[in-house]
Formats: structure tokens, C-alpha cells, sequence
């Protein structure tokens, strides 16, 4: 069975942007997230109040929020790595932050500069306190299906770092496919080991990268087992930094053309958001990535 709507949850302006060399404008990607809103996206991750040395591209967070012109019913989440990310989200207005687990040690080293079990002293201060101010937390867990350096790993590992997190408050759990390895069969082990962890399917997001080209073939597999918010990038921009071998997310479009095709609801206008991937592929100086914005807008 399939649900009747799915809710797109854009990362384009922050997984997409984290890795880009060029530093984006602040009025670039202002508008960025002005024409993702038009094009009817709800929940736009727009940046990361992480150390700036450690993420350039994402050093002018505040001014990005405080430049921007909210839209009424558009959420504008950030991901916020420990408490001192936490004062600066909240200087800044922030209503709904993500924190981002590793479900492998090696990441979090790379990552978070903590051990696997470190990350969790580091979170939890944040989730307690964003919490009581009435912020809505999610949980991100990374390398949920492949570690460039540990290889493959146990989906009760996976389920365990996530159980954990969402313990400590958390509205919604992310697995993210990181470098992109997941396929089905496995997506459905880690989803079957998550709920035997006691997470309930519907707090469940996925976050497929496509450098496979599994992204789509996972998400639909994941919708099958009762998902229905799914993480993408306008135009397959995205790439993380501290993941060897991490390529774009799956793109927006592709997303929407397979479930406008399948008759559910997300309320995306396609050919708005379309425009927005050319035109923000013109200010990054290369093509989308995306099978469906060159389909449509080659
Ligand atoms: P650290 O160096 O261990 O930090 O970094 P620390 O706690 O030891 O502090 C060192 C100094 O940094 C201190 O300054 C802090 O104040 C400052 P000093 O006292 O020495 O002058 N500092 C900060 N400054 C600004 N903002 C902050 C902050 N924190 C400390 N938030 C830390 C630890 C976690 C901060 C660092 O490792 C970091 O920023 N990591 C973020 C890496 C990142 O953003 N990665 C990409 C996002 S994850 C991803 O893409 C995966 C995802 O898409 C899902 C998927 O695909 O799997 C979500
Ligand atoms: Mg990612």
C-alpha cells in the first residue's frame, strides 16, 4: 500500500550547498529558498549553525535566516551539531532544528570530532533544551546502509544510534544512505530493524543519496513499508564534506515526477521547481545532475 501524500522534505539549500568549493551569496541562496517555497515545498532545511571552519559554505547562517522573508507555512529547520550551535539557532529565531548521528565510529570521528558513544553526550543537552523552548527537534543517523571505511553495516546498530536519539525527545527520525549504497532489499532490513527498536514507521524519514541511482527504487520500497516523509535536494545538488564518495542526494524532481505518476500528493509544482534547479544550476556553473530537469528543462 501506498500513502495518499508524501511530505518532501528539501535539504537542497544545506546538503546541497555544504559541499559546494565557491561560497554562495547570502541573496542566492536567499532566493534559492524564496523559489523553492513558490514552487509549494513546505519544510526547506535552509543552513547549519556547525563550527564555520569546518563548513564554510554554511558560515553565514544568520544572516541567511535574518535576510530571508519567511513564507506562512514553510518551515526553515537547521541542523545544529552541540550547544553552542543551539545558542546561535535560537539567537537567530530558529523554531525547528535537526541534530546528525553517525551509526558508525568512523564517521563520527570525521564528522563530529566525537566517538559513537561521545555524540550522544553531545546531543542530548541540545534535544533537552530545544525541547523545553518549544522547538521541534529531528534526528538525522548517517551511514545508515554504508560506511566508506567500516563497509557495510548492522542494521541493529543503525536501529540502536536512532532509538537512542529519538529517547532523548526527538519528533522524527532520518536515515540517511550518506554514499549512496543502499538497495532495496536492504532498505527494507533497516526499516524492519528501526521498528523492532520501537520507532514508529510514521516518525520515519529516509535520505537517499543517488550515486547508485537506487535513490528512487529505496524511497519507493520505503513508502511501501509505510514511510511518508522523504528527504531531497532541488536538482540532485549535495554531497557531505566528511563522506568520502558521497554524491548528490536524490533530486526533488525525480521525486515528484515518480509520485505525481503515482497519484500521491505533495503539493510541488514541477515546472516551478524546474525553473529554480536551471536557474540554480546557471549560478553554480554546471548542469543539474537530475534525469528529470534535463528531461524537462535540457
Ligand atoms: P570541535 O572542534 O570538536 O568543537 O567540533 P569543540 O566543541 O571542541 O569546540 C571547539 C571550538 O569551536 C570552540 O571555540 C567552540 O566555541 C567552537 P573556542 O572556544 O576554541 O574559540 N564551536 C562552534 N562555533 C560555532 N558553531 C558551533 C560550534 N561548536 C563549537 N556549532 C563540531 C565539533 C560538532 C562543532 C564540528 O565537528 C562540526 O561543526 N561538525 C559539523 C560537520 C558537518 O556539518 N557535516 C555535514 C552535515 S552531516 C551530513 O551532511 C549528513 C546528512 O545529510 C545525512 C546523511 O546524508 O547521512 C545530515
Ligand atoms: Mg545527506
Amino acid at each position: 500500500d501506498l500513502p495518499g501524500r508524501v511530505d518532501i522534505w528539501e535539504v537542497g539549500a544545506r546538503d546541497g550547498l555544504q559541499n559546494e568549493q565557491a561560497v554562495v551569496p547570502v541573496e542566492v541562496k536567499v532566493e534559492f529558498l524564496a523559489r523553492l517555497a513558490d514552487a509549494g515545498l513546505t519544510t526547506l532545511e535552509a543552513t547549519s549553525f556547525v563550527h564555520p571552519k569546518w563548513v564554510p559554505q554554511l558560515a553565514d547562517a544568520a544572516e541567511v535566516l535574518a535576510a530571508l522573508s519567511p513564507v506562512d507555512g514553510v518551515r526553515y529547520p537547521v541542523l545544529v551539531p552541540n550547544e553552542k550551535g543551539l545558542d546561535r539557532a535560537l539567537e537567530a529565531g530558529v523554531r525547528h532544528i535537526a541534530v546528525f548521528g553517525s551509526a558508525t565510529e568512523t564517521f563520527a570521528q570525521r564528522n563530529l570530532n566525537r566517538s559513537l558513544d561521545e555524540q550522544f553526550p553531545m546531543f542530548e543537552p541540545v534535544v533537552t533544551r530545544a525541547v523545553a523552548e518549544g522547538v521541534d527537534v529531528r534526528a538525522y543517523v548517517s551511514m545508515c546502509w554504508g560506511d566508506p571505511w567500516e563497509g557495510p553495516v548492522q542494521p541493529t546498530q543503525v536501529a540502536a544510534v536512532g532509538a537512542r536519539l529519538m529517547a532523548m525527545g526527538c519528533s522524527q527520525l532520518s536515515l540517511g544512505d550518506t554514499i549512496g549504497v543502499a538497495t532495496p532489499g536492504h532498505v527494507e532490513a533497516v526499516l524492519r530493524a528501526v521498528a523492532e527498536a520501537g520507532v514508529p514507521i510514521g516518525s520515519v524519514a529516509v535520505h537517499f543519496h543517488d550515486t547508485y541511482g537506487q535513490a528512487l527504487s529505496n524511497t519507493l520500497t520505503a513508502l511501501r513499508q509505510g514511510v511518508t516523509t522523504v528527504d531531497s535536494s532541488a536538482g540532485g545538488l549535495g554531497g557531505c564534506p566528511y563522506a568520502e564518495s558521497a554524491t548528490g542526494n536524490l533530486a526533488t524532481e525525480d521525486l515528484v515526477w515518480m509520485l505525481d505518476g503515482l497519484g500521491i500528493d505533495t503539493g510541488v509544482n514541477l515546472d516551478k521547481l524546474a525553473d529554480t534547479s536551471a536557474w540554480m544550476a546557471e549560478r553554480l556553473g554546471r548542469p543539474s545532475p537530475s534525469r528529470v530537469v534535463r528531461a524537462l528543462r535540457g
